[in-house]
């Protein structure tokens, strides 16, 4: 067992391990849950390359996922709250968790557009998006910056109960590992790569916290930067949240037997899940904008309407003034405000209560697709 990667003493005697290289697993042990998942998360990329109004992978499914990723290390914001949080009045139930929650989402749209950036300045600065901010200044100094001391998670099997990951003086070097086996391009297939690049970067543990929501982020991200996908939509963190004790023993079974096969799978199976729920989302998403564009074709061509249409499916919670940012300054109060109302009374947006004097509005139709939560098969 212990065969797998290395393990080494540190100055204080404690045993931090250090991942291989991993071999590709044959691809005769992984091909039914490689395939579901490729024609998944392809289908689903297909669907939004064709789907008529843009921004929707960004502005809907990464805040999906950035709420789910996170719900799986214990954040309660919902899609509901992250939306609210990210209108011009920033209202949450809980503010230090909503925060948390919508860095995530900020750091999918700034890194979808950072091509230059190596894939660990990316895990760097996916990094400092989440913790710049942090309540606790020890995790804002640390933001975007590699660990400085050990870190470890509770294991029954470990000699001290505890399982110490890549020893702070080994970090650069196995970033570095990890860094040439992800970037490295041949003719195995790429989401069996990435799969084997999330496990290395796990058991790495690169930075002092939030290495689970940076690696699940760097799979979508590593998947576009590769031309494998054309958005990066490969996301997996609904499925973990809703088999968080899965995806865990899978990581460690990995390191446990030596053979990525079984671990492959099941990445696999959280990919393909994951991606089944967005593209019933996204259909569903096409029929309430077909619907919206039906109950509005009354309206003159160039009412304001019609570009609030296509922004609203995308933005379904936003106050007059975020409207107004959005579809354009020089529009009176007056006009936004008659628009929004006409949309209210085909019923496409509902006012909700604040106990402030800017408006918020919602599109019921949109957040019910994205919450509650999906009932979705376990991965098989
Ligand atoms: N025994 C293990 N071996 C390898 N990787 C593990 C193990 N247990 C958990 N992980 C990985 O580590 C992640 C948790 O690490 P970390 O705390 O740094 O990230 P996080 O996003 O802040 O999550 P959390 O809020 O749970 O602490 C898990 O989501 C999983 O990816
Ligand atoms: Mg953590």
């Amino acid at each position: 067992m212990q065969a797998f990667g290395l393990y080494e003493t540190d100055d204080r005697g404690r045993s931090c391990y250090r991942p291989p290289i991993p071999a590709f697993p044959r691809m005769d042990d992984v091909w039914g849950q490689y395939e579901r998942a490729r024609k998944a998360v392809e289908e689903f990329d297909r669907a939004l390359s064709t789907f008529p109004v843009p921004d929707v992978t960004g502005k809907l499914f990464a805040r999906l996922d950035a709420v789910h990723s996170s719900g799986a290390e214990g954040t309660t914001t919902t899609f509901t709250d992250l939306l609210e949080y990210q209108t011009s009045l920033s209202r949450a139930r809980d503010p230090e968790d909503a925060r948390a929650v919508a860095a995530t989402a900020d750091a999918f749209d700034a890194l979808a557009e950072s091509p230059s950036l190596s894939f660990t300045e990316m895990a760097l600065a996916i990094h400092h998006r989440l913790f710049r901010n942090a309540a606790d200044s020890m995790a804002a100094a640390g933001a975007g910056r590699l660990k400085a001391y050990p870190n470890g998670t509770y294991d029954r099997e470990s000699p001290a109960g505890t399982f110490h990951y890549t020893a702070p003086a080994s970090t650069a070097d196995a970033m570095a590992e990890w860094e040439s086996f992800t970037a490295a391009r041949d003719d195995r297939p790429e989401l069996v790569r990435q799969a084997l690049s999330h496990w290395m970067f796990e058991h790495i543990h690169p930075v002092p916290d939030g290495n689970g929501r940076v690696g699940r982020l760097l799979v979508p991200l590593a998947l576009r930067r590769k031309s494998t996908l054309h958005h990066a939509c490969a996301f997996l963190g609904e499925a973990v949240h809703l088999n968080k004790d899965i995806y865990v023993e899978a990581l460690k079974d990995g390191r446990r037997k030596g053979d990525l096969g079984a671990w492959t799978r099941v990445f696999c199976s959280l990919i393909a899940q994951t991606a089944a729920a967005n593209l019933d989302r996204l259909h569903q998403l096409e029929q309430v904008y077909q619907h919206w564009r039906s109950v509005t074709k009354s309206a003159r061509a160039h009412s304001i309407v019609h570009a609030l249409v296509p922004w609203v499916l995308v933005t379904p919670t936003f106050t007059l003034r975020d409207a107004r940012v959005a579809i354009g300054k020089d529009l009176s109060f007056q006009a936004m405000n008659t628009a929004v109302r006409r949309l209210e009374s085909t019923g496409i947006l509902k006012q909700v209560e604040t106990s402030t004097k800017e408006r918020l509005f919602i599109a019921p139709d949109v957040i019910r697709l994205f919450e509650p939560v999906a009932p979705t098969l376990p991965p098989s």
